[in-house]
């Protein structure tokens, strides 16, 4: 399956754009660009994650953790690191 493909962490750090929006998070890569305009949280604070680990910023913004947040991500899943 796709979720089978590699990433480096520095070609997830090359998509850190609104034009190419990725991110890494428990070692899967996730191309994001189409739900940054629906992050409930905004394109912005979506845009301060992009090409990083979210693990920091989920750290601070706790309702992440919930079940749903999380069914969303797994959508936008493209490999691993
Ligand atoms: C809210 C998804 C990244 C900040 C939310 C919610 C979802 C979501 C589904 C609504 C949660 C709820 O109300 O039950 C995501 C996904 C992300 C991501 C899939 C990454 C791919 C980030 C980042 C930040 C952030 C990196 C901050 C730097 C926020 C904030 C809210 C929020 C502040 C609350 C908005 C409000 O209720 O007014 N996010 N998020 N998110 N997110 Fe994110």
């Amino acid at each position: 399956s796709k979720e089978e493909i590699l990433f480096t962490a520095d070609e997830v750090s090359k998509h850190n754009s609104l034009e190419s929006l990725w991110v890494s998070y428990k070692g899967k890569v996730y191309d994001v660009t189409e739900f940054a305009q629906a992050h409930p949280g905004g394109a912005k604070n979506l845009l301060l994650a992009a090409g990083k680990d979210l693990a920091p910023f989920w750290g601070l913004y706790q309702q992440h953790s919930a079940d749903h947040v999380q069914e969303i991500l797994a959508r936008y899943c493209i490999g691993k690191l």
